[in-house]
């Protein structure tokens, strides 16, 4: 049985417990959120002893070689002493501008503090955000690396304390705290003619606008086939600068979906298509025509992401030509029974 050591926190974990429900069982706050590996919040530091393979898979090396590892997928076979991830890997940041962007989306721009010349990060790849308190969520970064401020979309979801917290109480001037960047779900330049399908709901489309972007920046010469899905009209923000940039740039074919509800914009926008956005994406990628050598980028929804991927690689997209982001929200915490610390 591991002993797992946090602080004044000593911790015997039970069979096939993760350190993160074993810490927290025994009283200990570790920021976290999926608890599944996908928004890395609990990354932790091993001060002794080995985390196990599967809590380090694909953190960086620089992060590996400190100890760094997912206390959500740590189930070790010997004792640890874990210390939060400090310094090292967060830095302070300021919310300079808020912009409601639809009726549950609000466009949140960061800036971070002092020096940023260490910063860099790819159109596509999520930031871990902060509060003072230590919740910590998961946000994909729409801006491009040049770019002064760190772009969010945050979706308000019904109960959801960091959304609420970002759509309703923070203000302009406001600290927050930011690790990062994470996650590969971004554009790389080594196949320039190769059709790209980007495929997204709701916030899943700041990844997207990101990678878009970023392609056309470095004059990418494949077409580019953007689809943005939501429940229905009110929900496909941005669909102005999707349209306007869709209208400039003809190699970009931007197909806003919904299931239903009236098109009151379409005067002025790309009109909508109708249905949903497997068969939209389905469609496209049989439009772009090569599928084994399209790059094709999914975020958001986890079911849909999911579904989505089994679809392209069933009509010919190789996994390795699938980067997705599935955007999974807080698993409830492990209900607190006996403790065991000692
Ligand atoms: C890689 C990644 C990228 C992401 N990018 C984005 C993005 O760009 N934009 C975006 O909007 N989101 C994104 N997310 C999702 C984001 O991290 C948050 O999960 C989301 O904002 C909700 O957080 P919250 O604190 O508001 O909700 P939470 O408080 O975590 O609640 C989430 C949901 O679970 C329910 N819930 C909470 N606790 C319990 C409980 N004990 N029992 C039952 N139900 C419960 C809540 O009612 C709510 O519906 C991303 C996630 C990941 C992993
Ligand atoms: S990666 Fe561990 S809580 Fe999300």
């Amino acid at each position: 049985m591991a002993i797992v050591r946090f602080g004044d926190i000593s911790c015997a974990l039970e069979p096939g417990e993760t350190v993160l429900d074993g810490l927290e069982r025994a009283g200990a706050s570790i920021p976290s959120s999926c608890r599944v590996g996908a928004c890395r919040s609990c990354l932790v530091q091993a001060r002794a002893g080995a985390p196990t393979e599967a809590s380090r898979r694909g953190l960086r090396e620089t992060w590996r070689q400190r100890g760094y590892f997912l206390a959500c997928l740590c189930r070790p076979q010997e004792d640890l002493e874990i210390a939060l991830v400090g310094a090292a890997a967060e830095r302070p940041a300021t919310v300079v501008e808020l912009a409601r962007l639809s009726p549950s989306v609000t466009r949140v721009r960061l800036a971070l503090s002092g020096d940023r010349s260490d910063w860099t990060h790819e159109p596509g790849q999520f930031i871990n955000l902060a509060r003072a308190d230590g919740l910590t969520r998961s946000y994909s970064l729409a801006s491009l690396a040049g770019e002064p401020l760190l772009e969010l979309h945050v979706r308000r979801m019904l109960g959801g304390r960091m959304s609420t917290w970002l759509h309703e109480q923070v203000r302009v001037g406001d600290a927050v705290r930011v690790r990062g960047p994470l996650g590969e779900c971004f554009y790389t330049p080594d196949a320039p003619d190769a059709p790209l399908l980007l495929v997204g709901v709701g916030t899943g489309l700041a990844p997207l606008w990101g990678v878009a972007r970023e392609a056309l920046r470095q004059a990418h010469r494949g077409p580019i086939a953007l689809v943005h899905g939501a429940r229905d009209p009110s929900g496909l923000y941005m669909r102005g600068e999707l349209t306007s940039l869709a209208r400039a740039t003809p190699q970009l074919r931007y197909i806003a979906s919904t299931l239903d509800g009236d098109d009151d914009d379409a005067a002025d926008h790309e009109p909508i298509a109708r249905g949903t956005v497997l068969d939209h994406a389905r469609a496209e990628l049989a439009r772009l025509g090569a599928a084994a050598d399209t790059r094709v980028f999914l975020c958001g929804d986890p079911e849909l992401v999911k579904s989505l991927k089994r679809a392209m690689f069933l009509a010919g997209v190789p996994l390795r030509g699938i980067l997705s982001d599935a955007f999974v929200t807080a698993a409830p915490p492990a209900p607190a029974t006996t403790t065991n610390s000692a």
